[in-house]
This record gives C-alpha cells, sequence and structure tokens, in this order.
C-alpha cells in the first residue's frame, strides 16, 4: 500500500516512543521507506540502534554533524519525504513548532518542510488540557499538520486521562489514508457546492457582505472532485483559487448564487456551504449615494431567496441528498436540528461560531453532522479533513451503503 512512499519519522522524548519502533516495522512492512530523526529526549527512552535496524537507514539525530549533513542534510530528509510523522510528538515539541524554532535536527527539519505533517501527541493528562497545549493543538492544526490522537487512557505516568499516543494501527491508518490516493467512489454522480459570503450592493461602490471566507465551501468542493465526482462551485467573492477538477462559477448576490444553483442542476447532492446573505438592499442606487449635504439614508432591506430551502423542496429536480450548513452561536445543536426540518434538507453540519477558535475565516472547524436518524459530533480538525470526512459519509449514501 505504501510502495514508492518515502516517511520521515520524527521521534520524540516521550515513553510511547517505544510505540515508534512498532510503527516503523509496520510502515515497512506496508512498502514504505522509513528514515527516522531521534530527538535528544527520545534517545533517552529507545536507541538508535534498534531505530537504525528496524529501518534501515542511519538514525539522524545532529543538525550539525558534518556526517549527517553531507549524507542526507536536514533539507533534503524533509524534501525526500513523502510525509513528515512526529511520534511522540511532546508538548514541548509542539510548542517548538508553534514558535517556529529551529534549535536542533528535528525543529529545523520541520520549519524545512514543504510536506504534510502528522502529529501523534502524548503526554500526560494535565499537560495536554493546560490552555497553553490546547492553543498550541489549536493553532498547529490552523497551520495545517493533521493530527492522530492522542487517546485517554492509562497514563505511564500512573494518572489517567486524555494523554495517551494513538495505537500504531490507527497512525498506519492516517499515514495509509494521507498516502494513497482516494477511490473515485463518486465517479458517475454529480455534486454542487455552495461556499462564500454574498455582496447584496448597496449603490455601484458599497456592498453589504459577511465575513466568510470559502475556506469550508472549496474544501468540500475538493473533496468531492478528488472522489471523482463531477463538480460544480457556486462561489460568492473569496480570495481562493478554484480547487483542481472543479468547474467554478463565480457570482456575487444571493439571486445570481441561486440562478447559477438552478442551472447546475440535475445533481445528485447539494452541498450548501455559502453564508448567503439572508438580506439585499431594496433599491440598489445606481449612482454612488452621496454624503454631502444629505442625512444619511435609510436602507430598506428586502428578503433573499433560501437557496437550501429551495434545492430541498419537493420536485423531480431536486438532489437525492441535499446538506446544509449551520453556524449558529448558542444551543448549537437544537437549533440546527430545527433548521434541519425548517429548511426541508436531509442533513445539517452545525458548528459553533461563537467559540474563541471560530470557524469563520479560520483553518479548523469544529461540527456535528445531525441527518434524520441522530446528531454525531466531531472533533476539532482542519476544514480540509472533515470535508473529506463529509465527502465519504455522501458517497456511502449515494452508494447505499452505510453512512
Ligand atoms: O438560516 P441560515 O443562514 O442559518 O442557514 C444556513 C444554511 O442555509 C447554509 O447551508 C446556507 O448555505 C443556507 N442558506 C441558503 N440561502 C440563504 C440562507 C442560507 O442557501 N439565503
Amino acid at each position: 500500500m505504501l510502495k514508492d512512499k518515502s516517511v520521515l519519522l520524527i521521534i520524540g522524548g516521550g515513553i510511547a516512543a517505544y510505540k515508534s519502533l512498532e510503527l516503523i516495522r509496520r510502515l515497512r512492512d506496508l512498502g514504505a521507506e522509513v528514515r527516522c530523526i531521534l530527538t535528544a529526549g527520545g534517545s533517552e527512552f529507545i536507541t538508535a540502534l534498534s531505530v537504525a535496524s528496524l529501518s534501515g537507514h542511519p538514525v539522524y539525530a545532529d543538525l550539525f554533524s558534518l556526517k549527517d549533513e553531507t549524507e542526507m542534510g536536514h533539507i533534503r530528509l524533509s524534501r525526500e519525504a513523502d510525509l513528515l510523522v512526529v511520534a511522540p510528538a511532546t508538548a514541548n515539541l509542539m510548542a517548538k513548532m508553534v514558535a517556529g524554532a529551529a534549535e536542533d535536527l528535528a525543529t529545523t527539519t520541520l520549519l524545512a518542510a514543504d510536506k504534510p505533517v502528522l502529529l501523534c501527541p502524548s503526554m500526560n493528562v494535565e499537560m495536554w488540557k493546560k490552555p497553553s497545549t490546547r492553543r498550541n493543538v489549536l493553532q498547529l492544526l490552523e497551520d495545517g499538520v493533521l493530527l492522530v490522537g492522542p487517546e485517554a487512557g492509562d497514563l505511564a505516568c500512573g494518572e489517567v486521562g486524555m494523554g495517551r499516543m494513538a495505537e500504531v494501527d490507527e497512525i498506519v491508518d492516517a499515514v495509509v489514508d494521507q498516502l494513497t490516493p482516494r477511490a473515485r467512489i463518486l465517479e458517475g454522480h454529480r455534486a454542487l457546492v455552495t461556499a462564500g459570503p454574498t455582496h447584496e450592493p448597496i449603490d455601484p461602490v458599497r456592498y453589504l457582505a459577511n465575513r466568510s471566507s470559502g475556506k469550508q465551501g472549496y474544501a468540500m468542493a475538493a473533496a468531492l472532485s478528488e472522489l471523482g465526482a463531477e463538480t460544480v462551485l457556486v462561489s460568492g467573492p473569496t480570495m481562493l483559487p478554484p480547487p483542481a477538477g472543479v468547474q467554478r462559477q463565480s457570482v456575487e448576490t444571493a439571486q445570481e448564487m441561486l440562478e447559477a444553483c438552478l442551472e447546475a442542476l440535475p445533481v445528485d447532492v447539494a452541498v450548501c456551504v455559502a453564508a448567503v446573505g439572508d438580506w439585499r438592499v431594496s433599491l440598489d442606487a445606481p449612482q454612488k449615494l452621496k454624503k454631502r449635504g444629505k442625512r444619511p439614508p435609510t436602507l430598506k432591506l428586502v428578503e433573499n431567496p433560501d437557496i437550501l430551502s429551495r434545492l430541498s423542496e419537493p420536485s423531480n429536480r431536486r438532489p437525492e441528498l441535499v446538506v446544509g450548513f449551520a453556524a449558529e452561536t448558542e444551543n448549537v445543536v437544537p437549533f440546527a436540528a430545527e433548521k434541519r426540518k425548517r429548511k426541508g434538507c436531509d442533513w445539517i453540519v452545525a458548528n459553533d461560531v461563537s467559540t474563541a477558535g471560530g470557524a469563520m475565516g479560520g483553518n479548523t472547524n469544529e461540527v456535528h453532522l445531525i441527518t434524520e436518524t441522530g446528531t454525531e459530533s466531531w472533533p476539532r480538525a482542519g476544514k480540509a479533513a472533515i470535508a473529506r470526512e463529509l465527502a465519504q459519509r455522501i458517497a456511502h449514501y449515494l452508494n447505499h451503503e452505510a453512512v
């Protein structure tokens, strides 16, 4: 499964380092080439000799070793890998990554890396719960790193709680998931995604808008297309480039977004991620409104069409599956569940936009998937990871498999 793939494993200083020896063996069994960096802390727990014997390569440990740097310098180490895995990722290593530190071979290689990084945190429960660690993990997710674990359970220190490094099986699954091209299980299906904000003009130079960046919707379109769906992305104004293989229709207003969506039908699935303006200005002034000598104008607002509701209406063009997103600031799940019924869509993905790690504009999200059969809460993750998981669920649904 991992033939021709190369993994750079960075082993930090934690008791879970012993599991990394098994990880090396398992990755090699799947055909991957594994090179290892052992930090000074890591070498207190396992020996360079074990790591070298299992990986079949010298162990890299010293940034200033003439021998290491001439054989395989820190830049080449990161460039020749398809994925960097940090296991165990200690609280200290993560704090250094957040700060952009480059003080030993591990941190310098991570800073120089141009490939995805998968962290497997491992630490005492109180260290994991500390506000500083919470902030660091959130920042790393924002920066695009992938995370597997930690898990709750007995810790080496005798305490019980969150902090155990993920089991080797789970880490191997995450590596395989990252390094294998996705099966095109949505081939032959058509998908429609709305994304971004809308701009509702006041006059030729002013408009009403919102803070949506479009990132979650673009990630959704990319994930559906990656699974082989012919994907139309109807996007409000954003700074984002269109994802590869996706057909993007750029619009400005809610009205234009609705028209572009109706034109994209028929589709098998519609995912409405856009933060559509609820209202537009009733009189879009043909000339710029003037300030001089006049009182501030009163803007009269009229309601915009609800695209999600329109697409959900029973008709022979209704997509087999209609998914909405719901940004809430309180009572997230009950409000979103009510919204699912009111709008007539099949699934709602709800998120809390009031939290510090607020989803709007950021790279991470913490969502609940609400379907007819119940609610599932997912852990905080990058928007791309959430989109991929949702795309898999959509594919199972459309292929009539268990979701
Ligand atoms: O009612 P609310 O704006 O919270 O609903 C959010 C969901 O409805 C999102 O899926 C959004 O894309 C969709 N929506 C829409 N058209 C509107 C308003 C919201 O498609 N005019």
